[in-house]
């Protein structure tokens, strides 16, 4: 069984005020939920998000990584870094890091990489644009972009990582996608990661991101290969986050 994940990526948004009474808000209301969830600040805030989260079983996870380990790349952040501080976590191959800052395929896979020599448990982002899915190439995008991770770090490299299928049209945008189409994509591919390896295929948590809400979160969850959500604007208000949680611990009885 596939323990749910629900995890919130708060992208660029909040102050240290804002930020804590929306922690604070979440670890009060964790306890006795069988679902995991997670919380992903901005870079400047995780070591205080660590700290405010300790003991409640929140965990808490970086937006973005560097690919390299170290050196003369101002501005970056390493995934070591990120473990120092206490991040177990890190967003790899985001749609707006693809699309307005230029992560390729291949930086993706180099960011997984480091993440993962760095101990940290990547979810690799992958989905489509609207053209792409109005051109009918929804399948073949985002097999290229598990491909190009699959291929980098073996099917063993996928080992404890998490996928997230965002459909670029459905992120911000309340078009969600239906329970029906998320399911096909997320079949789609767990069949490639088990035609890598079969355990593999089973044991990989896959998560579905775009426009998700309180009132659409238990339909899409209900599917057999949505293991739970990656929730942008709807995780920064914590009630509504939690109702989010809950229906994705409903998944597990
Ligand atoms: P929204 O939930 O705001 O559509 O964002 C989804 C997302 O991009 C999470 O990473």
């Amino acid at each position: 069984m596939r323990r749910p994940l629900v995890a919130g990526n708060w992208k660029l948004n909040g102050s240290r005020a804002s930020n804590r009474a929306l922690l604070e808000g979440l670890t009060a209301g964790l306890a006795g939920l069988s679902t995991e969830v997670m919380a992903c600040p901005p870079y400047v805030y995780l070591a205080e998000a660590v700290a405010t989260a300790e003991d409640s079983g929140l965990l808490i996870g970086a937006q973005d990584v560097a690919e390299q380990a170290s050196g003369a790349y101002t501005g970056e952040v390493s995934a070591a870094m990120l473990r120092d501080v206490g991040c177990t976590h890190v967003i790899v191959g985001h749609s707006e890091r693809r699309t307005l800052f230029g992560d390729t395929d291949e930086r993706v896979a180099a960011k997984f990489s480091a993440a993962k020599a760095a101990g940290l448990v990547p979810v690799l982002c992958v989905g489509e644009s609207l053209a792409e899915r109005e051109a009918g190439t929804t399948e073949a995008v985002v097999a290229r972009q598990v491909a190009a991770v699959l291929d980098a770090v073996g099917p063993q490299g996928l080992d404890g990582a998490i996928l997230a299928y965002e459909p670029v049209w459905a992120i911000g945008t309340g078009r969600t996608a239906s329970p029906e189409q998320a399911q096909a994509v997320h079949r789609g591919i767990r069949d490639q990661l088990a035609a890598a390896d079969a355990r593999i295929g089973t044991e990989t948590r896959i998560l579905y991101g775009g426009s998700v809400k309180g009132a659409n979160a238990a339909e899409l969850f209900a599917m057999q290969d949505i293991d739970g959500g990656l929730i942008g604007g709807a995780s920064l208000d914590a009630q509504e986050f939690l109702t989010i949680c809950q229906a994705a611990a409903g998944r597990d009885s």
